[in-house]
């Protein structure tokens, strides 16, 4: 198993106010971590993630900051209840909107250097720059309009680099698009053949397949009540793992490679795409 996804006690050393609404709590938690990961929190009987606002490379204590949501449970609960001394529940820390390196980033630097005047890369990170606009696009080819251009990306991403090509007059046979089209599936809620088990507090429950429903929902389809937190593939509080048949998520800033290898999956993004998945969520 590549990570504990258990619960741990954690102490709260310090707190800092930092405005009227957000206080940042300081831990005693000896985890190590990435920029951009946070922690899951068990309070009141519910779970909720919270980011850590430290820096592993330039802070010595791990902190995480939680403004208050108005009328929300656990922000709140934290704000009036967390003193200096307490202890309280949480994950190790988990997720994968962590700024890496970029794939093949030596391998193109070499190839850059080796051919200098003919290969520059530039590199443009949606989580540090925001996503690309049509005006750096215009920007980026400004001195080489006679050229081809090559697109490959997410489909918004495409269509925006392909419209703004147009606009500054490029010609539509210089404009090279690949597209990946997914084939549509049976509509949502329709019966498809195939079953999903499930097993929570080592019991175990098998519903049919409903097209395009998620493992979770399937789950709740089954009279259960598993744990679920953001239902929308960031916080891992979902987590649990396919022993049979396969499961592919929409969407996962949670689980890395590794986990995604071993079987884990977020099942408020699986869904099955084999007849027969069984999945095991954790005691
Ligand atoms: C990966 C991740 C990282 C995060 N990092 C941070 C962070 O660093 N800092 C931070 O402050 N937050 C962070 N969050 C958000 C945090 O996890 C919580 O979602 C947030 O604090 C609200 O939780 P709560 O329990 O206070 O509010 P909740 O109880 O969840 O309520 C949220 C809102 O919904 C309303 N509501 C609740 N139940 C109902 C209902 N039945 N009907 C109608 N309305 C309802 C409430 O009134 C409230 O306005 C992060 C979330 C994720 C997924
Ligand atoms: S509930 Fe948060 S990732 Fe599934």
């Amino acid at each position: 198993m590549a990570r504990d996804h258990g619960f741990h006690p954690v102490r709260v050393t310090r707190i800092i106010q930092e405005t009227a609404d957000t206080r940042t709590f300081v831990l005693d938690a000896p985890f190590s971590y990435r920029a951009g990961q946070f922690l899951t929190f068990r309070v009141c009987g519910t779970l909720r993630s919270y980011s850590m606002s430290s820096s592993p490379d330039t802070d010595s204590e791990l902190m995480t900051t939680v403004k208050r949501v108005p009328d929300g449970l656990v922000s709140n609960w934290m704000h009036d209840h967390l003193a200096p001394g307490d202890l309280v529940e949480a994950t190790r820390p988990a997720g994968v909107f962590c700024l890496r390196e970029v794939i093949f980033g030596p391998a193109l630097s070499e190839l850059a250097g080796r051919y200098p005047g003919r290969l520059e890369v530039r590199h443009h990170l949606d989580v540090r720059n925001g996503l690309v606009t049509g005006d750096q696009v215009r920007e980026f080819i400004a001195g080489d309009r006679d050229g081809d251009f090559y697109i490959c990306g997410p489909p918004p991403f495409m269509d925006l680099t392909e419209r703004a090509l147009l606009s500054c007059g490029a010609n539509p046979g210089q404009i090279f698009v690949e597209r990946f089209e997914s084939v549509p599936g049976a509509p949502a809620g329709q019966e498809q053949e195939g079953t999903v088990a499930i097993v929570l507090a080592g019991q175990r429950h098998t519903v049919p397949q409903h097209a395009g429903e998620t493992l979770l929902e399937s789950a709740r389809r089954a009279g259960l009540s598993p744990p679920f937190s953001c239902e929308a593939g960031n916080c891992a509080t979902c987590i649990a793992r396919v022993t049979e048949g396969e499961a592919k998520m929409r969407v996962n800033n949670a689980l890395d490679d590794d986990e995604v290898a071993e079987g884990w999956v977020l099942t408020c993004q699986g869904e099955p795409v084999t007849p027969q998945v069984t999945v095991v969520y954790e005691d």
